[in-house]
C-alpha cells in the first residue's frame, strides 16, 4: 500500500469510511496512529477503543497529550521516532491513560512507538503488563534484597562483637608504648574501629527503630525535606511542588518517611552538581492518588504516589539494577546506605519503591497504600 493510500485508508478508519483496515482491528493490542506534528489521532483500532474505554468517534480529533497527559517518558520515545533515530522503541512506563477526566486510570504497560512509511504518521501499540507478572518481579526483587539485608545484618553483628575489643586493645597498647612516636600506628586503629562501628551501627539501625505511628499529612513532610535540601543546596536549585493537596493523611511514622525522602531528595540534589552550577538544576516532588493498586500481592484501594524526579544524569548503568542493594553507592565517599534506608522504611509502611532512570530524568516512585486505621503497622 502507498504512503498516501495508507494516510487515505487511515483517515477513513478514523471517520469509520469504507478504507477500515479490518487487519488492525483485529489485533488484540491497543494501537492509535497519529500525526507526527500535532499528534492528533487520525486512528484508532479497536483494543485501544476498549483500553480507553471510549468510542472512535469520541477520540476523533484528540491528540496523543489529550490520552495520555504529559508523559515524558512517552514524549522522549516519540521525539526519538520523529528525529529518525530509531524505526521503533519499546519501553515498560505507567500510562496514566485519559487525565483529567473519570476514566483515569494508570496502566502499567509495555509501550511501542515506531515510524511508518508515511513519515508524517507515527504508530504507538501497548499492552498492559499482566498485573500477576508485575507483581511476581516485584516479589523476587524484593526477595533478594531482604536476603542480602539479612546478610548485612547477620555479618554487622559479627564484626561489630570483636570491634569493640580491638578498639580497646589498642587504647590499652597505646598506654604502654615507650616511644610516643608509635602512637600514630595505634590511632589509625581506634580511628578505623571507630569509622567502622559507625558503618554498623547505620546498617543495623532501621531494624531496631521503634514506630511511632501517627496521622499525618504528607505535604508537611515534603515541605520539611524541601526545606533541609535548599538549606545544603541554596543556590542554583529549583524543587517544584506538584501537589495533589486532596490526599488523605496517612497514617506512619512521620520521621521514617521524611528520612526516606530525604535520603532520595539528597541524592538527586547531589548528583545535580554540574547542573546546579549552570543554575538549571530542577527536582520535581510530585504527589497523586493511586487507585487499585497491588503491592506486594496484597490489593488496596486507594495509595499516595510520591515521585521524586530530577533532570540530573541518571543512575550510573554500571549500579542502576543494585541500587537498593547495600554498600552500593556510585559516589566518591558515598556509604550505599541511603536507598537501602528508604527501602526499608518504605516497605515497613507496606509501599513500594522503584526508580526509571535515564540521562535528563530520574524518577523515584514511591506508593503508601492507605489501610484501615485501626490495622497496626
Ligand atoms: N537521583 C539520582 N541521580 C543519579 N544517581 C543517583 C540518584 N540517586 C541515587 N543515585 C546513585 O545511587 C547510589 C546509591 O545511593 P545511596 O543513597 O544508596 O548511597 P550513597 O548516596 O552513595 O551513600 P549514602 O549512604 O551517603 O546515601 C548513589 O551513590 C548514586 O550513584
Ligand atoms: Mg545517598
Amino acid at each position: 500500500m502507498s504512503a498516501g493510500l495508507l494516510r487515505n485508508s487511515l483517515k477513513g478508519a478514523a471517520s469509520a469510511a469504507p478504507f477500515f483496515p479490518t487487519l488492525l482491528d483485529q489485533m488484540p493490542n491497543a494501537i492509535v496512529v497519529f500525526e507526527a506534528n500535532n499528534l492528533h489521532l487520525v486512528y484508532v483500532n479497536a483494543a485501544a477503543e476498549s483500553a480507553l474505554d471510549l468510542s472512535r468517534k469520541s477520540l476523533e480529533g484528540q491528540s496523543v497529550q489529550d490520552l495520555f497527559g504529559s508523559n515524558p517518558f512517552l514524549s522522549n520515545m516519540i521525539e526519538e521516532i520523529k528525529a529518525g533515530h530509531f524505526s521503533a522503541e519499546r519501553q515498560e512506563m505507567v500510562l496514566h491513560s485519559l487525565p483529567g477526566s473519570i476514566h483515569q486510570e494508570s496502566i502499567p504497560a509495555h509501550v511501542v512507538v515506531a515510524s511508518l512509511e508515511d513519515p508524517s504518521l507515527i504508530m504507538m501499540e501497548w499492552f498492559p503488563i499482566d498485573q500477576q507478572l508485575r507483581s511476581e518481579r516485584d516479589e523476587r526483587v524484593t526477595q533478594q534484597v531482604e536476603a542480602n539485608k539479612q546478610l548485612m545484618r547477620n555479618l554487622a553483628h559479627e564484626i561489630k562483637n570483636p570491634l569493640g575489643g580491638i578498639r580497646g586493645a589498642a587504647q590499652l597498647l597505646e598506654f604502654e608504648l615507650p616511644d610516643k612516636g608509635l602512637r600514630e600506628y595505634t590511632q589509625v586503629i581506634i580511628k578505623e574501629s571507630d569509622r567502622l562501628q559507625d558503618l554498623v551501627d547505620r546498617l543495623l539501625a532501621p531494624h531496631r527503630k521503634a514506630h511511632a505511628m501517627e496521622l499525618f499529612n504528607v505535604h508537611e513532610a515534603l515541605e520539611r525535606v524541601r526545606s533541609l535540601v535548599l538549606a545544603e543546596f541554596p543556590k542554583g536549585l529549583k524543587i517544584i511542588r506538584s501537589y495533589d493537596t486532596s490526599l488523605p493523611e496517612i497514617l506512619g511514622d512521620r520521621e521514617q518517611l521524611i528520612q526516606a525522602i530525604l535520603n532520595i531528595a539528597h541524592n538527586a540534589a547531589q548528583a545535580l552538581a554540574d547542573e546546579i552550577s549552570a543554575g538549571v538544576a530542577q527536582i520535581e516532588f510530585k504527589t497523586r492518588v493511586a487507585r487499585s493498586v497491588t503491592i506486594s500481592k496484597h490489593r488496596y484501594k486507594m495509595a499516595m504516589d510520591l515521585h521524586v524526579i530530577d533532570n540530573g544524569p541518571g543512575i550510573p548503568e554500571d549500579i542502576r539494577e543494585r541500587i537498593f542493594f547495600p554498600l552500593v553507592s556510585g559516589r566518591e565517599g558515598g556509604s550505599g546506605l541511603g536507598l537501602t534506608l528508604a527501602q526499608t522504611f518504605v516497605q515497613q509502611h507496606q509501599g513500594f519503591i522503584a526508580c526509571d532512570s535515564s540521562p535528563g530524568r530520574t524518577d523515584f516512585h514511591i506508593q503508601i497504600p492507605y489501610r484501615k486505621q485501626e490495622k497496626p503497622l
